[in-house]
């Protein structure tokens, strides 16, 4: 593996010092970009352009070469776990993902396996590509979707307001349930370990949709078996911390239980302050967030101002990765981000001054 000529990014989410502080941004290889949409047109179709490493190579770049960002994440998709155990993957136009084979009856349940990780070889390949690409400028990020979020997709069939099916399953079948979250649990783990193995230097879970439920049912039904993920991950590789992301959207209710479930960081959406969060789960995590995505629609001087807005939120010393409060919507100028990105660097060294101990 190459030497790092950037570790800005883990080293704030290992809480150690840096110069300034790090940004990267949630599908930051996306849409919004004119050379993205390019490609995918070329790949045909969005599952083609993921499981092709060539492609999900160039598009995880795309961003890099525009931007000053701190870190790649690898292009790919949370539901590629799901595909892989036979579901059958689509993307509708305009609709978003929609499952050919969704989990309709119990008996679909009951016949899931751990999904055999050859079926996911192309995600291994790409990272190894991407990696001998960045030749060492940036930490490459891998990521899964919870346990929870995926079952959530699976068992509704695609994107539905408020999960129907799913909650009704919650409710009517919760062991059935807790079946399919354990085997994905299974799945979840083997899925990044594997990533890491690739080349990954941080991974992060995304549970999109943990902040639906209510306490009792986040802790039983989400955080339960992102523990369980997080206990068996590989923390150390390549003489290296791999560093764990946790993003709950919607989860700040629960940011003191979410700080002892194993992961660094936590992802925080825009629904709290950064100095809030910061008081409430204390020196053992750190913090990644949280910009309100729609802020990028907004003239550069607001950009500015609200990028040093959240800095200031957090304050002094390490232990925050700036981002967005959640992915990056097609709409925003690519302009913009440059703005982002350099405001970022640019306010932020007063926060990190050598030999101040905060
Ligand atoms: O961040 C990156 O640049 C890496 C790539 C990435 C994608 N999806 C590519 C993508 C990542 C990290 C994801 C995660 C993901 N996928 C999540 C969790 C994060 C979140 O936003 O909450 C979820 C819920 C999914 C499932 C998914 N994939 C949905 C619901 C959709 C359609 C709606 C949408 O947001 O576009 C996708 C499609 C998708 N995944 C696109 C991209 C770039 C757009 C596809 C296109 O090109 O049309």
């Amino acid at each position: 593996m190459n030497q790092l000529q950037n570790d800005r990014f883990l080293k704030a989410a290992l809480r150690e010092p840096v110069d300034r502080t790090p940004v990267w941004i949630m599908r930051q290889a996306g849409r919004y970009l004119p050379e993205y949409r390019k490609t995918r047109e070329r790949a045909g179709s969005f599952m083609r352009l993921c499981k092709t490493p060539e492609l999900a190579c160039e598009v995880t770049l795309q961003p890099l070469q525009r931007y000053a960002l701190d870190a790649a994440i690898i292009f790919s998709d949370i539901l590629t776990i799901p595909d892989a155990m036979g579901l059958g993957l689509e993307f509708v136009e305009g609709e978003g993902p929609r499952f050919l084979h969704p989990l309709s009856h119990e008996k679909d349940i009951l016949r899931l396996a751990v999904p055999d990780l050859s079926g996911l070889s192309y995600v291994y390949d790409a990272i190894r590509l991407v990696q001998h690409e960045l030749a060492g400028k940036v930490p490459l990020i891998g990521f899964c979707g919870s346990p929870w979020t995926l079952a959530a997709y699976m068992v509704e069939g695609q994107s539905r307001t408020g999960f129907p099916r799913l909650l009704k399953m919650l409710e009517e079948a919760p062991i059935l349930l807790h079946s399919l979250l354990d085997i994905l649990a299974q799945a979840v783990c083997a899925h990044l370990n594997a990533q890491i193995q690739a080349g990954v230097q941080a991974v992060m879970i995304f549970d999109t949709w943990g902040g639906m439920l209510e306490t009792g049912n986040y802790e039983e039904f989400s955080l339960y078996y992102v523990k369980q993920v997080t206990a068996e991950l590989l923390r150390h590789y390549n003489n290296r911390k791999v560093p764990v992301i946790l993003f709950t959207k919607g989860g700040s209710r629960w940011l003191e239980q979410i700080a002892r479930s194993g992961c660094d960081v936590i992802g925080v959406d825009w629904e709290i302050s950064l100095n809030e969060a910061r008081l409430r789960v204390g020196n053992g995590v750190a913090l990644q967030g949280n910009l309100n995505p729609a802020c990028l629609r907004e003239p550069p001087e607001v950009i500015r101002e609200e990028a040093a807005r959240v800095l200031a939120s957090y304050g002094r010393g390490s232990g925050h990765v700036f981002n967005l409060g959640h992915g990056i919507t097609p709409d925003v100028p690519p302009d913009h981000v440059k703005v982002l990105v350099d405001a970022v660097h640019e306010f932020s060294r007063a926060y990190h001054v050598p030999g101040d101990s905060q």
